[in-house]
């Protein structure tokens, strides 16, 4: 008879029922642990779920086989105690014997193919997020870029993308494997002993409710640790990148004491993490032990009073305690998705913002006829209340060069950003024959403008595809004779990989000069009708520096060319020069034409012009000195 302390007939039925849904219970728990949290899920599982569906779907039956086994396997015990117990059936022993082995034998054969299988689907969810993050970051604009450090960009593309794949592997894993074996185990609990499964289930959810507070700390800790270590990838891209100034101011222990802060920080944030998530095991194992050692007592009185069979009683319990391990990961299950979910947040915040330049908007392209560009009352600031251009306006006439001269920081690079659309301006127009830049498709507008930037900046790669980039499928003649022109190719011959010399990370394994040069060679064979060049000879000896301006003044022909230089006698010949201060053009005309004004490039030509007699002189006086005149 059953006690009264344990519940009977209707009553324990309905328990039954309440306690088979347990499984399903828990994973809805994680599911619902915040309306945001579920979002995130649901949005996971669409993204990469319904992709994959047909991968998952082939894990899941196999899932399914693995826990029909281990469940048929626990079944499978009360036949073999009972024969053992009544000692007469040793043919059928034999047969049940080989059937759990080819049970578990199944059993290892579909968790290999089940594992394989979420491993390559997993490593394509990685690959997906990866190639989907990098294309979104290319469509981001400069403003997006300008506020954060390229190690956050490197941690949301591998941390947090392998952090969507372990989630989702989560999921799965625990939806399939561990709530099915789990489903099935308590099936088998159920058939052989519905009142002892009931007992021991029923101690579950005092477990489960422990876990829950566990989780808001897991996620805090989670983005805590995830913002340590993007920081310790910051410390290490500035350091290596840096070297020569660590190097050369002694900067060693300074690098050294942000690392280990950055280090520590992580450090601390893994072990409050891993002391938060550590509390789980010895809870669920608590209460299982529990379970297990009352269910040995009832149930071995029971067998011992003959209110049930040996083989049932035996069959229960290992299925209780194959039940134990998948139960223990249920419940750990939420505090490892909210883990999880941290990278997959950050993900999202790059995936959710709207591309800010979309080379596929349905934007007319811009035609150059002529090439004039034209500045109107252009007005730009990179931050609220500081003004870097004032209502600018200025003329680059088609065909001819436009020299932009001026004190340090006076807003001309900040032009030729405007000019190709890195930002666009708060007022005004910038226009090409007429056109309004903004109106205008992003590509058509770049492809028709070619660059020198102040900061060379060359891809670790070969000379011939630093060179190359400049057009897309140009051969290796064409990028010789660009090479030709920008005084370049004669170096790179001297090299002994020639043109297929790498250049190092940003091409520090050159000097600053020849650098400069395949940056020219660069835009020399992009061929393009509007010519930027910031400060492009700046880096060069002059006597460098005057073959190449031979060269550019070849490229000029029939080009808009507007040149930013602060050396004086890079931009004498130009056909207008602008001096650019105070956010304005306040002067413009011939070089001639400033010097007669007596103005601002009066003064400036002078300072120079005094600067460059005085080292002449000192040069002439050293000579005699040495001959001792
Ligand atoms: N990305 C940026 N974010 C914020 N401010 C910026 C940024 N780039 C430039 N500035 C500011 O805008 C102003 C103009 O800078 P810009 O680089 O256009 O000067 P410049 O005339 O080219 O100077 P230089 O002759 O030294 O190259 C400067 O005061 C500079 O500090
Ligand atoms: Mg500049």
């Amino acid at each position: 008879m059953c006690p009264r302390l344990f519940p009977s007939g209707p009553e324990c039925a309905k328990i039954a029922c309440r306690i088979q849904k347990a499984p399903i219970a828990a994973l809805r728990s994680t599911i619902a642990a915040t309306p945001e949290s579920r979002a995130i899920i649901l949005r996971l599982l669409a993204d990469h779920g319904r992709q994959h569906s047909g991968s998952y779907a082939l894990a899941a039956f196999l899932m399914a086989i693995s826990a029909a086994a281990t469940a048929l396997s626990a079944y499978l015990l009360k036949p073999v105690l009972n024969h053992m117990v009544q000692a007469n059936g040793f043919s059928t022993l034999e047969l049940l014997s080989v059937s759990i082995a080819a049970l578990f034998l199944l059993r290892g054969l579909a968790t290999y193919c089940y594992l394989v299988l979420l491993a390559r689907t997993g490593n394509r969810v990685v690959a997906d997020v990866q190639a989907q993050l990098f294309d979104h970051l290319l469509m981001q604009d400069m403003r997006f870029f300008q506020d954060r450090h390229s190690g956050d960009f490197m941690g949301r593309v591998t941390l947090a993308a392998a952090s969507i794949r372990d989630t989702l592997q989560l999921l799965i894993v625990s939806a399939g494997r561990d709530i099915l074996t789990l489903g099935g185990l308590i099936v088998v609990m159920f058939v052989q002993d519905a009142r002892m499964s009931v007992i021991a289930i029923a101690l579950m959810p005092i477990g489960a409710y422990g876990l829950s507070r566990l989780i808001r700390s897991v996620r805090m800790l989670a983005r805590r640790s995830f913002d340590g270590s993007t920081q310790i990838l910051e410390i290490m891209q500035e350091a290596v990148q840096g070297l020569r100034i660590v190097k050369s101011f002694n900067l060693e222990d300074v690098m050294r004491n942000r690392m280990r802060a950055s280090v520590l920080h992580v450090e601390q944030a893994a072990n409050r993490m891993s002391a938060s998530m550590a509390i789980a095991s010895p809870l669920a194992d608590f209460f299982g032990g529990l379970a297990i050692a009352i269910v040995i007592f009832y149930g071995g009185w029971r067998v011992s009073m003959g209110h049930a069979d040996a083989g049932s009683f035996f069959s229960f319990l290992a299925a209780l305690l194959m039940a134990y391990e998948p139960a223990k990961r249920l419940a750990r299950l939420n505090l490892e998705v909210q883990n999880g979910l941290v990278g997959a947040r950050l993900v999202y915040e790059i995936l959710d913002r709207p591309a800010a330049e979309s080379p596929s908007a349905s934007l007319p392209p811009v035609k150059v006829s002529r090439g004039r560009v034209g500045f109107e009352k252009v007005s730009f600031s990179y931050r609220p209340d500081e003004p870097v251009l004032n209502d600018l306006s200025f003329i680059a006439e088609p065909g001819s060069t436009t020299a932009l001269v001026g004190p340090s920081g006076g807003g001309k690079s900040t032009i030729l950003a405007l000019l190709q659309r890195f930002y666009d301006p708060a007022c005004g127009r910038i226009t090409i024959d007429g056109m309004d830049i903004a109106d205008a498709g992003i590509v058509s507008l770049r492809n028709a403008i070619a660059f020198v930037s102040q900061d060379v900046f060359l891809f670790r790669t070969s000379i011939a595809e630093n060179i190359g980039l400049g057009r897309p499928g140009a051969t290796y003649a064409d990028i010789a004779a660009a090479a030709r022109k920008a005084h370049a190719h004669d170096f790179i011959m001297a090299l002994s990989g020639g043109y297929e010399t790498s250049v190092g990370e940003h091409g520090l394994q050159l000097s600053a000069g020849q650098r400069q040069r395949i940056a020219i060679a660069r835009a020399i064979l992009k061929d393009a009708p509007i010519l930027l060049l910031d400060e492009a000879t700046a880096a060069l000896d002059p006597e460098s520096e005057q073959a190449i301006q031979t060269a550019l003044d070849e490229l000029r022909m029939g080009r808009t060319t507007i040149v930013v230089a602060h050396r004086l006698q890079t931009i004498v010949g130009a056909d207008r020069i602008y001096m650019i201060e105070g956010g304005g053009a306040i002067e413009s005309g011939t070089h001639s034409e400033l010097l007669a004004q007596g103005g601002k490039y009066h003064a400036y030509f002078r300072m120079q012009f005094a600067a460059a007699e005085a080292k002449a002189f000192s040069a002439d006086a050293a000579g005699r000195d040495a001959r001792g005149l």
